[in-house]
C-alpha cells in the first residue's frame, strides 16, 4: 500500500468547506487503500502569535473533528505534531539544505507576512519543516490542496538534493490534488480562496457552523448578474464555485447540475445547495461535541496514534544522522 502523509494546522475552532473538499474528504478516502498518517500541526501553528491554552483546545478539537469526519485510528494512524520530536530533529537537517533563495520564493510566506505586524523565522523557514513531516515517512502521496502545490515542490527538491548528495535516503513525494476541489473560493468574493482570514463574515463557511447560519452563507453567496447556472470561472466565478461544491457534496458532476438547473434561476439553486450543505455537514458538530466530551479518552487515542508515528520517524532519523555524520540520538 501507498505511504500517504498529510497535516492541518489547528489555527482556528473550526475547519472550513475548502479544508474539508480540498483535502480532509481525500483523507477520509484514502484511509482504506492507502497506509496513511494524518497530523495535526501544532508545530506550524506557532509561526504567528498564539495564545498557549487556545492552541492546546484547538489542537484537540481539530483532532475530534477529523475523527467527526470519519478518519477511524483503527485504519489510519492520527497525532498531534508536538507529540513526535523527530519532526523538528529532521526540519533543522534540511534547513541546511535548503538555499535562502529557494526559501524565499515561497508564495504562502510572501503574503502570510505582508499581513503580520511582526515576521518570524519560524515563519520563514515553516515549507522546511512542512518538507520534514512528509519526508520523515517516507510518504508516496500528500493529499492537499492546490495552495500547498509550491511547498510539495520544496519537499521534493529536498528529497532529491539529500538523496543525491548523500545516497538514497528519502521517498520522493507525490502532491495528491483533486482539480476540481483544489481551490475553493470565498463565497463573497469568488476571486479569492475560501480561508479564515476572510475579508468578509459569510465568505468562509465553517463545518461547526449552525445548519441555519450555513444556509445564510450559501444564499448570501455572490453570483453574478445573469441568470443561468452555467460553467464558467471567468465570467462565472461565483456561480462556477458554488457547482463545484455542489458536485463534490453530492457526488454528482457539474454538467449534470447545469442540466438539472437549466431554465431556473439562482434562488432555487442556492436554495437546494444550502439544503445540502446543511444536511451533510450538520452531523458533523453534534460528532465533534461527542469526541470532546470525554478529554482522557481523546488524548489517550493521540498519544496512541503518536506512538505509532514515531516507531517510523526514528527509523528515518536514525538514517539521515548517520548520512550527515551525527551520533545517534540515545
Ligand atoms: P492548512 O491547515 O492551511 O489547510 C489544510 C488543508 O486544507 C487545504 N485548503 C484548501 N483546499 C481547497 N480550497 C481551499 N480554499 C483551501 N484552504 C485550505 C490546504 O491545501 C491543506 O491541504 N502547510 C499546511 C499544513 C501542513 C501539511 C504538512 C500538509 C503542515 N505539514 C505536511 C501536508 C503535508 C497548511 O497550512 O494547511
Amino acid at each position: 500500500k501507498p505511504r500517504v502523509f498529510s497535516g492541518i494546522q489547528p489555527t482556528s475552532d473550526s475547519f472550513h468547506l475548502g479544508n474539508y473538499l480540498g483535502a480532509l474528504r481525500q483523507w477520509v478516502a484514502m484511509q482504506d487503500s492507502t497506509d496513511a498518517l494524518y497530523c495535526v500541526v501544532d508545530l506550524h501553528a506557532i509561526t504567528v502569535d498564539h495564545d498557549p491554552k487556545v492552541l492546546h483546545e484547538r489542537s484537540r478539537v481539530s483532532a475530534a473533528q477529523l475523527l467527526a469526519l470519519g478518519l477511524d485510528p483503527e485504519r489510519c494512524t492520527l497525532f498531534v505534531q508536538s507529540q513526535v520530536p523527530e519532526h523538528a530533529m529532521l526540519a533543522w537537517i534540511l534547513g541546511s539544505e535548503t538555499g535562502m533563495g529557494e526559501a524565499s520564493r515561497m508564495t504562502q510566506y510572501k503574503d502570510k507576512s505582508a499581513k503580520q505586524e511582526r515576521t518570524t523565522v519560524g515563519l520563514f523557514t515553516y515549507p522546511i519543516l512542512m518538507a520534514a513531516d512528509i519526508l520523515l515517512y517516507q510518504t508516496d502521496q500528500v493529499p492537499v490542496g492546490e495552495d500547498q502545490r509550491q511547498h510539495l515542490e520544496l519537499s521534493r527538491d529536498l528529497a532529491g538534493r539529500f538523496n543525491t548528495t548523500y545516497g538514497r535516503t528519502f521517498v520522493v513525494p507525490e502532491p495528491y490534488i483533486v482539480k476540481e476541489t483544489a481551490t475553493i473560493k470565498d463565497l463573497s468574493e469568488p476571486e479569492k480562496k475560501m480561508s479564515k482570514s476572510s475579508a468578509s463574515p459569510r465568505g468562509c463557511l465553517y463545518l461547526l457552523d449552525e445548519p441555519n447560519q450555513m444556509r445564510k452563507k450559501i444564499k448570501s453567496a455572490v453570483t453574478d448578474s445573469g441568470g443561468d447556472v452555467r460553467y464558467d470561472t471567468e465570467a462565472k466565478a461565483g456561480v462556477s464555485n458554488l457547482l463545484n461544491i455542489y458536485a463534490a457534496l453530492a457526488d454528482t458532476t457539474v454538467e449534470k447540475l447545469e442540466g438539472e438547473y437549466a431554465g431556473k434561476g439562482y434562488g432555487d439553486f442556492k436554495g437546494d445547495l444550502a439544503d445540502v450543505v446543511a444536511e451533510t455537514l450538520a452531523p458533523i458538530a453534534a460528532r465533534t461535541k461527542e469526541f470532546l466530551a470525554d478529554k482522557a479518552e481523546l488524548d489517550r487515542v493521540l498519544t496512541a496514534g503518536a506512538e505509532k508515528a514515531r516507531g517510523l520517524a526514528v527509523r528515518t532519523i536514525a538514517k539521515a544522522y548517520k548520512k550527515v555524520g551525527f551520533f545517534p540520538p540515545v
